[in-house]
């Protein structure tokens, strides 16, 4: 796996080996292959020469993507082609990870693996890329596109708020944005059970239900029993970021259903179970 002291990486790295207890799971991240070069990304993957390779590396800062988007295209979509060309040499699969954000967000109702993408920032641009350069080179790559993940491991929205909430009365909270938040670790075991299956072509993989992100704060609040902190609700152009992201991207995920039997839960019952996770972790760590 290429990204594996990510978000999403280190919960793979947590899941995969139980999964598949036959193989050997290797865990790459930037210190190990810069996917941006492309010797060295094609000399160590055919040194290793893999069945599968699950891509879940990338420049996830959307609006630093934004400000740099020299080093976005360079890592989310020619790095993506550099670990495709690679893998396919060795006849391995590809696994890569892609985003709602390939989409504008104007059909307004769950988005389908075949509608049109059309996106709004330079992220969104440089990832559709990557899924482009992976269906140019490789039949039977696997493509999930998933949203607005939080987990166990490094910054994300909920810690982000959680943090907010130490410092400040009020909160400012976007509630023009609405998609679906998704959990890592139900992410990972999705991700697993596709590639147990052997699927092909793109997958949505996200939590139930949607929300705003106006509407994700509060439920973080109120589940940490912080409701005494004031969230106002304000539009993304207020909140000023550098990148627009789609007013609707929440991602229609039947096909997960149809082709695994696999409905992942609603976004509410993840987040109460990850902060439960969040606080017994705080509470050893003695903070
Ligand atoms: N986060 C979301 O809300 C979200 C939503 C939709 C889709 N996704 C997709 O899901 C996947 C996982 O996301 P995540 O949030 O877990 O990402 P993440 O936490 O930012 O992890 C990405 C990992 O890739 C590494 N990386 C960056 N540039 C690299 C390079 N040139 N060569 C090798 N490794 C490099 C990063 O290292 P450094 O930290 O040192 O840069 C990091 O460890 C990504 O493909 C992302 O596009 C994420």
């Amino acid at each position: 796996m290429i990204g594996s002291k990510g978000m999403l990486g280190k919960d793979l790295m947590g899941v995969l080996p139980s999964s598949f207890p036959d193989d050997e799971v290797i865990g790459w991240d930037i210190e190990d292959i810069d996917i941006q070069k492309e010797e060295d990304t094609a000399t160590q993957i055919e040194k290793l020469q893999p069945h599968i390779v699950i891509h879940v590396a990338a420049y996830t800062d959307v609006d630093g993507c934004e400000l740099d988007e020299e080093k976005a295209f360079a890592v989310n979509a020619e790095g993506t082609k550099h670990i495709t060309l690679a893998a396919s040499r060795c006849r391995a699969k590809v696994v890569y990870l892609s985003t709602d954000y390939i989409f504008d967000g104007n059909k307004r109702e769950p988005y389908l693996e075949n509608d049109l993408p059309s996106p709004l920032n330079v992220y969104g641009r440089s990832k559709l890329k990557g899924e482009q350069y992976i269906q140019e080179w490789m039949k039977d790559a696997l493509i999930i596109r998933t949203q607005w993940l939080y987990g166990s491991y490094g910054k994300n929205f909920v810690t982000s708020i959680l943090q907010q909430a130490t410092e400040k009365k009020v909160l400012s909270i976007v509630n023009d944005q609405v998609g679906s938040p998704t959990y890592t670790a139900d992410l990972a075991k999705a991700i697993s059970i596709l590639i147990g299956v052997d699927a092909r072509g793109i997958f949505h993989v996200a939590n139930s239900d949607l929300c705003s992100w106006y509407i994700f704060g509060q439920a973080v609040l109120k589940l940490s029993g912080l409701d005494k902190v004031r969230v106002i609700p304000i539009s993304s152009k207020e909140f000023g970021r550098p990148a627009v992201r789609p007013s609707y991207s929440v991602l229609d995920c039947q096909k997960l259903k149809k082709e695994t039997g696999l409905t992942l839960r609603p976004w509410t019952e993840a987040l109460k179970n990850y902060l439960n996770t969040y606080r017994l972790r705080i509470s050893r760590e003695g903070r």
